[in-house]
């Protein structure tokens, strides 16, 4: 049932690590409620639930694991937000989603050793509740690297990243809005919000899409 007012947009922002998505993310959500548009942040990995938890460990490199079975925890952390993220949206509060399904694409399909095919790393995420728009930040690979520097954990390596952009380049289906957030905070956020909300508002109406 939609309210009177529409539901809410699912707006995600994908990029490399250390391209300010977590930043971007907050101050979006907090310049919305400030506009008195009802909003929420959702962060993939949910590293909170009993899923998230083994992926934490994965990441921090306490545990390993085979690349199809780390790529299938981290869609299951997503399937298991599903439900309430389409509620969330019927109740018409705006998400705003730091990293998807691209990013899990991408980073699994970015491995050296690759096991499985680019669709094969896809398809378990069909099904999902689809974005009504994909902000991706984009940074050139040498400025990625000269951020401050990388924390410990898995995939955090500049030449991971540049492999990681690549495979997100492949994944775009070109209804992305491509950003450069090479740029002062303030200024990127003011940038994306102006998008976010054209997107608030064309979403009113429209029915959720379903992944791809
Ligand atoms: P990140 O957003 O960097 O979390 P944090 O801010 O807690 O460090 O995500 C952690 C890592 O997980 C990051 O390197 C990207 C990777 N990742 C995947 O490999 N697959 C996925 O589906 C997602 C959501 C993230
Ligand atoms: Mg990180």
């Amino acid at each position: 049932m939609t309210t009177p007012v529409g539901r809410g947009a699912f707006i995600v922002l994908e990029g490399c690590d250390r391209a300010g998505k977590s930043t971007q993310c907050r101050l979006l959500v907090e310049k919305l409620k400030d506009s008195n548009i009802p909003a929420e942040l959702v962060v993939f990995p949910d590293r909170s639930t009993p899923i998230g938890q083994v992926i934490s460990e994965y990441l921090k490199k306490e545990v390993q694991l085979p690349d199809q079975a780390i790529h299938l925890l981290f869609t299951a952390n997503r399937w298991e937000r599903a439900e309430e993220i389409k509620s969330k949206l019927e109740k018409g509060c705006t998400l705003i989603v730091d990293r998807y399904s691209y990013s899990g694409v991408a980073y699994s399909s970015a491995k050296e050793k690759k096991t499985s095919s680019f669709q094969w790393y896809k398809n378990p995420e069909e099904g999902l509740p689809k974005p009504d728009a994909v902000f991706y930040l984009n940074l050139e690979p040498e400025i990625i690297a000269e951020r401050k520097g990388f924390g410990g954990e898995r995939y955090e390596s500049a030449q991971f990243q540049k492999d990681v952009a690549e495979c997100f380049k492949k994944l775009n289906d070109g209804s992305w809005k491509i950003v450069d957030a090479d740029k002062l905070i303030e200024d990127l956020t003011t940038e994306l919000y102006s998008y976010v909300t054209e997107i608030v508002r064309l979403s009113k109406d429209k029915p959720l899409g379903v992944m791809w």
